[in-house]
């Protein structure tokens, strides 16, 4: 099969060099462009040496016309505000677009320029991007043009919520989610607050009650409840480097057993090669998850048989960005959904 030509824009950050790091080695991808911010004479196997004898490009200042002279589809690993800059020219060009950016993920624009505290500039293509959850939206994005990768913290937590919340068997008026994250969430730019010493040895919650991911979680599951519906969610800044380990507690509208609970989301994701339901009341571990694209999910209904506690793992640099959003390529392009990985 012949290759399809891939950009990654942004490689130098955590997400992109994640990206370029599984492209790297994909079966059916030939990475044919990457690049940074800065215009510096060095190629990317300069920056990340274990790309010798694999990868050998020039790593430059983004260049939309040479991104769209060499590539097929392009991955923008870009902070938000500037993937909706990067994103118009490419998708007239003609060119597929995954964004890992949170640009084209929440469909009220109000709700956007609240949360990012910043104006959106492309909401004619904000219409026709497509939810990148493909547990959730795998026909969409077979036909997208422009996919809008989910954030790593709503990843973790729609997973582990959307089989209950489709079946009805939550009180949606009380869901709380609380989730840790490693310092790479963050991104790789410097950040006195992310310093290791700052970091090392500690552990806090922050930003309660007005995180940007609040309402993405809260958009999709409305979608999927078809009713309208809000989380309380309590991020936490864990002293490691990847991993986010989502603790969520949800009241049952009907008394049931864990084992019961299982089987309802043993079956929801039968099929889902990247999605680990635990038996017998097992939990999930980041250990198990670092470096894959795995969300692994563990159950316990307390013995009252009224609450249940789900517990998922992912990394947020695999399944809640660059491992995502290849399998949002693989779905695009109709390859295997695994290939890659
Ligand atoms: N980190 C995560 O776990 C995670 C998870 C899900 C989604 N995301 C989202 O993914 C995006 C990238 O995150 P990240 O963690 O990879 O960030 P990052 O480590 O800070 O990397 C950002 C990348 O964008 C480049 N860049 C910055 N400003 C630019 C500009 N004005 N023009 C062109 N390139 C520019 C940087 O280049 P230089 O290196 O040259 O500065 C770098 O390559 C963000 O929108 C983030 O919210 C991140």
């Amino acid at each position: 099969m012949k290759k399809i030509q891939v950009g990654v824009v942004g490689a130098t950050g955590y997400t992109g060099e994640e990206l370029v790091r599984i492209l790297a080695w994909h079966p059916n991808v030939a990475v044919s462009y990457v690049s940074g911010k800065e215009d510096r004479d060095i190629r990317i196997q300069e920056i990340f040496p274990y790309l010798k004898n694999r990868l050998d490009l020039e790593c430059k200042a983004f260049s939309q016309s040479e991104a769209i002279e060499k590539c097929d589809l392009l991955f923008l690993s870009l902070p938000h505000t500037v993937s909706m800059q990067s994103a118009p020219a490419l998708l007239k060009a003609g060119k597929k677009v995954i964004d890992v950016s949170a640009d084209y993920r929440l469909k009220n624009v109000d709700v956007f320029e609240k949360f990012y505290k910043t104006s959106h500039k492309d909401t004619a293509n904000l219409k026709q991007a497509v939810y990148g959850l493909p547990e959730i939206n795998r026909e969409k994005i077979k036909s997208a043009e422009l996919v809008a990768n989910p954030g790593c913290y709503p990843t973790g937590s729609i997973l582990g919520l959307a089989p209950g919340v489709k079946k009805g068997l939550f009180d949606l008026s009380g869901i709380y989610i609380d989730a840790k994250s490693g310092v790479t969430g963050a991104g790789r730019k410097a950040d006195k607050a992310l310093n290791f010493s700052e970091v090392n040895e500690s552990f806090k919650a922050y930003k309660l009650f007005e995180h940007q991911h609040v309402p993405e979680i809260d958009q999709e599951l409305t979608r999927i409840a078809k009713k309208d519906m809000s989380v309380i969610f309590v991020p936490h800044l864990l002293p490691i480097n990847r991993g986010i380990l989502s603790t969520i507690y949800a009241r049952l509208s009907k008394s049931m057993t864990t084992e019961e609970l299982e089987v309802i989301y043993q079956k929801f994701y039968k099929d889902e090669p990247f999605v680990n339901v635990y038996p017998k009341g097992a939990l999930p571990e980041l250990k198990n998850v670092q470096r894959t694209n795995f969300c692994d999910i563990g159950l316990r209904v307390h013995p009252s048989g009224k609450l249940a506690v789900i517990v998922t793992a992912i990394d947020n640099l695999g399944k809640g960005a660059a491992g995502q959003a290849v399998q949002n390529m693989n779905i695009v392009c109709g390859f295997d959904e695994t290939a890659g990985f």
